[in-house]
């Protein structure tokens, strides 16, 4: 604990990080940090720099594998209620990093504002969601950002326009930059439409995807102009088992990880589809999941 002397409530030492994601995998981390607003961040960050240790941000782990042996970094939560702080205007949401998206998405319909159902069915707070420009087929989080704040590994403080973010697919290129609060774009509209919209978006999902299983969503990055899981499923891998995960039957870009899985099981699952679909189609599957 020398590293955060002082800092002791908001610090835990090897801790599981296995419940904080959605897959229920992954070992501990050597320091899990919940900072309690913007102050003791920065001081979290500087004495991890003076330290030399690396710094990873945990958002609501719905989209990350973490390896069995864990995390030997400085893994930082936004989880405390400063964090989660939302404002709602007729124009824009103010959503610090730690909100959930889904909730965000129920208030925005519940008060008759149109643009964040596009998000509805993805589970995942507005930090994480920003930086890896969440999204599906209804749309991602390009389309809504108006202003993002975030913070630099020397804790100086800016605030980007959506201008001067790089999105791409699931990406957002920050880099080191740590998401501290969003502007997401919404408008009045006819609040019987926008539900509707949403509840069109959950029923798809329901139908087409695993939501009851442990997973992190699609796997692997749909590659140009084709879709992962439509590949993976011609080459006659729904199904496909290394212990305890297997490619699920609904959807095949889904790995769903069963009582008693590793994430050496999901990482093994992975390359062998990786080799599969190289193999008959000549493609190249890239992780869509964040690997720790
Ligand atoms: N398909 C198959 N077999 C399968 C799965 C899909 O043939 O097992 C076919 C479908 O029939 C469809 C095509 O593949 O013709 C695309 O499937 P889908 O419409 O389900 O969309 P997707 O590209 O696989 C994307 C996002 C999902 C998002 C959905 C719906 C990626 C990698 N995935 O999936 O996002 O939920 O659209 O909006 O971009 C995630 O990011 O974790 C995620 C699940």
């Amino acid at each position: 604990m020398r590293w955060f002397a002082g800092l002791e409530t908001i610090v835990s030492e090897n801790e599981r990080l296995a419940p904080h994601t959605s897959f229920r995998l992954g070992g501990p981390a050597r320091w899990l940090v919940r900072p309690e607003n913007e102050t003791q961040l920065s001081t979290v960050l500087s004495r991890a720099r003076n330290a030399g240790l690396c710094v990873r941000m945990l958002g609501r782990g719905a989209n990350l594998l973490i390896r069995d042996h864990g995390v030997d970094a400085v893994v930082v939560q936004l989880s405390a209620p400063y964090w989660r702080h939302v404002e709602f205007s007729d124009d824009t949401v103010l959503a610090r990093a730690g909100a959930n998206v889904p909730g965000l998405v129920v208030q925005a319909v519940r008060r008759g504002l149109t643009g964040l159902e596009r998000m509805a069915g993805i589970p995942g707070s507005v930090g994480g969601c920003v930086r890896m420009n969440a999204g599906g087929r209804a749309g991602c989080m390009a389309d809504i950002v108006r202003r993002v704040r975030v913070m630099n590994p020397d804790g100086g403080v800016v605030e980007l326009n959506r201008d001067e973010i790089d999105f791409d697919y699931r990406t957002a290129r920050l880099g080191d930059r740590l998401v501290l609060s969003a502007a997401l774009a919404v408008e009045p509209d006819d609040p019987t439409d926008t539900r509707q919209r949403c509840l069109d978006i959950w029923d798809f999902k329901r139908r087409t995807q695993p939501l009851g299983s442990n997973s992190a969503g699609c796997i692997f990055k749909n590659p140009p102009g084709k879709s992962a899981g439509q590949l993976i499923d011609a080459a006659g891998l729904k199904g496909e088992r290394v212990g305890g995960a297997a490619v699920s039957d609904r959807h095949a870009n889904f790995i769903v990880a069963d009582h008693g899985a590793t994430a050496d099981d999901v990482l093994r699952l992975i390359e062998r589809v990786q080799h599969r679909v190289h193999d008959m189609y000549a493609v190249d599957l890239g992780l869509e999941v964040e690997l720790w």
